[in-house]
């Protein structure tokens, strides 16, 4: 990997530095691979350096500190910093500490996250990096018969923290219907599956902690795990979710304090796993008392409408996040968490210092939606089948090198660009008039493959054609120049 420059990253506050614990976890599995421990810890840092996730005018743990966290010599770090400011990537200013370089301007310090790419803004692009589906038909006539008559102003009960309890009701009843007995006292309602991923992983990890998630996986997942000061370790995966193998040998090794998942139509790989290895996941977790949060954003988005139990039918102990907003529409914003119930009440005041509790429309909307949900589960998957289909024959067609699997369900299509170099691909395809998030952005730690780009299929259908257009024509522009680089270098 090149020590490349450093024009193009964000400003960001400098006055506190990242902690240890965050770099570390950004850090992941650095210490892998050849060459001696400063080279390799050289190279990690300079990756998240140039992938943006460090930013310019941020500072670096204090060397001391840095090396407790990566259990090394404190004179590792000192190389290893020396050499960054070497390569001039970093500053070295007496009595300041470490810090990337380029100007900084405070920005309310924001700390660099895994997700800040795909919330980037961007000209007149077609931007095909969110996966964010339309308003239905469907989920519209659901919402307009919301009424506010059933809400009781004078109790003040709409305020409870957990939801309203004819939503936690409606929800517990949504999972006994999916094979998941459930009562409304196991349920927190959240803005969303993003704010139960975060309300799970402060429940259950403490700063320091290990937790496994999939080899590439959702940012917000990582990102909540970085941001509580535990570490997220990829497991590897193939079509049918992560390895049970790779997952025991990282429980042993590790002793993480949970397991993250989202093993339905997974974002961003596509995959999805096996009944049988849903029962093997979900076992040998259990006998290890490590509990899964399993993800079902994207469980009911199923092409051949084969929606997955919950794992927590065979271990009861674990954990379900999920929402309607991939199914009814995003802008609702509601989601929940299941757990058991002591749970729960643990979880109410840490909700309710974010944000008090949901929006009560939305609540109210999520009743109706849940009413309505087998017709609206069907216009979704209607409309996702067509797209992704679009998607796969106009790839096909344009773009017959690059190797996917025809998405099973879900909202996006990972796809492997051949030779490498997605990265520099997706900073290529914008000049091409089109916005798409490359692999790394789903890594889970240094050294990031850089071989994929995430495709989603949820814009309209002329969108996404266009848009897959100007992907093929930048790819010949980008397969000329880095074909014609090493010929020339060879003459
Ligand atoms: C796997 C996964 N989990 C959670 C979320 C967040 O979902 P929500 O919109 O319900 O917060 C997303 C959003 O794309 C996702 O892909």
């Amino acid at each position: 990997m090149s020590l490349g420059s450093s024009a193009n990253r964000t400003n960001v506050d400098q006055s506190s530095p990242r902690s240890a614990e965050q770099l570390t976890s950004l850090l992941g599995r650095w210490d892998d691979g050849p060459g001696s421990l400063h080279r390799r810890l050289t190279d990690a840092v300079a990756e998240l350096i140039e992938t943006g996730v460090l930013r310019s005018g941020e500072r670096l743990p204090p060397e001391r500190r840095m090396a407790a966290a990566l259990s090394v010599a404190r004179g590792t770090v000192v190389r290893s910093y020396s050499s960054l400011a070497e390569a001039g990537l970093v500053d070295r200013i007496q009595g300041s500490g470490t810090r990337v370089v380029g100007d900084s301007e405070p920005l309310g310090s924001p700390d660099a996250t895994r997700s800040n790419g795909l919330f980037a803004r961007h000209g007149a692009a077609i931007d095909l990096r969110m996966a964010m589906p339309s308003m239905l038909r469907a989920t519209s006539d659901a919402v307009d018969r919301v009424r506010f008559d059933g809400i009781d102003a004078t109790t003040l009960a709409d305020t409870e923290p957990a939801g309203l309890f004819a939503l936690r009701e409606r929800i517990a009843a949504h999972l006994s219907r999916q094979g998941l007995p459930t009562t409304a006292w196991q349920i927190l309602v959240t803005s969303g599956a993003q704010q139960a991923i975060v309300l799970a992983i402060a429940a259950l990890v403490d700063p320091g902690d290990v937790v496994l998630v999939e080899g590439v996986t959702w940012p917000g997942l990582t990102d909540a795990i970085a941001q509580r000061g535990g570490r997220a370790h990829g497991v590897d995966l193939d079509e049918e979710g992560v390895r049970p193998d790779a997952l025991e040998d990282a429980i042993r090794r590790l002793r993480p304090a949970a397991i993250g998942l989202n093993p339905h139509h997974q974002n961003p790989t596509g995959s999805r796993m096996s009944t049988s290895r849903r029962r093997e996941v979900a076992e040998l977790a259990a006998g290890y008392r490590v509990p899964i949060i399993e993800d079902r954003a994207l469980a009911h988005l199923a092409f051949d409408g084969q929606v997955a139990t919950p794992l927590a039918q065979h271990a009861p102990q674990h954990l379900v996040v999920d929402s309607i907003n991939k199914v009814a529409w995003p802008g609702l914003r509601i989601g929940w968490l299941r757990a058991d119930a002591d749970l729960i009440e643990r979880l109410r005041p840490v909700r309710a210092m974010i944000d008090l509790y949901s929006p009560i429309h939305s609540q109210l909307a999520a009743i109706e939606v849940l009413r309505d949900w087998d017709a609206i589960v069907a216009e979704r998957v209607d409309g996702l089948r067509r797209a992704s289909d679009l998607a796969v024959d106009a790839l096909g067609a344009s773009l017959p090198s690059w190797r996917f699997v025809r998405p099973r369900g879900g909202l996006v299509l990972w796809a492997e660009v051949p030779g490498g170099g997605a990265a520099a691909f997706c900073d290529h395809a914008a000049r091409h008039g089109v916005l798409i998030a490359p692999g790394k952005q789903f890594g889970v730690e240094a050294p990031f493959d850089d071989d994929h780009v995430r495709i989603p299929f949820t814009v309209p259908e002329p969108l996404l054609i266009e848009g897959i257009d100007r992907l093929a024509a930048a790819w010949q522009s980008f397969e000329r120049t880095t074909t014609a680089y090493p010929v020339a270098a060879v003459v």
